[in-house]
């Protein structure tokens, strides 16, 4: 249904260059990815938030990686143009390199375009192994929600001269070890810009201001079906649980007071087959008597 093309790793380093801002928005089921390819989205991020908006857990620790396959299998199955890319999750590509080569490759294997990895320095030896066997790669500093909840909680990154010159050096090292672009997490917008600057990778924000190449945000927060946290970065397009909410009660209402189904819902045998039904149906009966 998508008349656009196929976006590549290439069309996403080209619009840094030609300052066209990127457009970006997790999913992480058929429904929702169709709806957003459609839309015309640039890059589908199959994000490890799915643990919290879609399966009810506490933070994205506990997301394995058989649950971030089904997510990936269905958008793949959805978009036509969006490029995909699929967060690692915890504990997928911290203990070695050839765990996270086999852990990328199966989410490669199961449609994605691309993998995210949260971490700076630290990771991108990991980094430059994936993108030396053809594997793109997105990086994650600034907050890491993976692991920043274990340290001090969901906090603004960036607000001290030594948190910002390891975020700036964190986001070199990744776009040295091959990174295709970057998401900076609750970053101060000085630090954001600096970043952006000095990089030659599209700079991705979520929370971190407007100096950035583009922007991230999780659908569930933007279409209002995720209620239990709102980040104050976060812009609320629609209420659709209040919709849903309004829509389940009054189907409640229409199959309790008989209103639904109704005419056009049910479907009816032709009148010579439900003459010759009752027909024999009579005749067994009396058999019976
Ligand atoms: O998992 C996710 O949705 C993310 C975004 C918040 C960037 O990593």
């Amino acid at each position: 249904m998508s008349p656009m093309k196929k976006l590549t790793v290439h069309d996403i380093l080209l619009k840094k260059s030609s300052n066209e801002k990127l457009t970006v928005l997790t999913a992480y089921d058929y429904p929702m990815a169709f709806l957003c390819d459609n839309a015309g989205l640039d890059i589908i991020l199959v994000g490890d938030s799915a643990g919290m908006v879609v399966l009810g857990y506490p933070s994205t620790i506990p997301v394995r990686m058989d649950e971030m396959l089904l997510f990936v299998g269905a958008v793949g199955r959805a978009t036509k143009h969006s490029l995909i890319t699929a967060d690692m999750p915890f504990g997928s590509y911290q203990t070695s390199i050839n765990i996270a080569l086999d852990n990328a490759i199966k989410l490669i294997k199961a449609g994605s375009d691309a993998v995210k990895l949260e971490g700076g320095s630290e990771i991108s030896g990991t980094v430059k192994a994936l993108v030396d066997s053809g594997i793109p790669v997105m990086g994650h500093v600034g907050l890491k929600p993976q692991t920043s909840v274990l340290w001090d909680g969901y906090r603004t990154q960036g607000s001290t001269m030594a948190a910002a010159r390891k975020i700036i050096s964190d986001a070199k090292s990744l776009e040295q070890a091959g990174a295709f672009s970057i998401v900076l997490e609750m970053v101060t917008d000085e630090v954001t810009e600096i970043v952006s600057k000095s990089t030659a990778v599209p700079i991705i924000g979520i929370g971190s201001g407007t100096n950035c190449d583009g922007q991230v945000l999780v659908l569930h927060d933007i279409l209002g079906l995720y209620r239990q946290i709102k980040p104050r970065f976060v812009k609320r397009y629609l209420d659709l649980s209040e919709q849903i909410h309004e829509a389940l009660s009054n189907y409640i209402n229409d199959v309790r007071s008989g209103v639904f189904p109704s005419k056009e819902n049910i479907f009816h045998m032709s009148e010579d087959e439900y003459s010759k039904l009752k027909d024999t149906l009579g005749k067994e009966d009396r058999m019976n008597e």
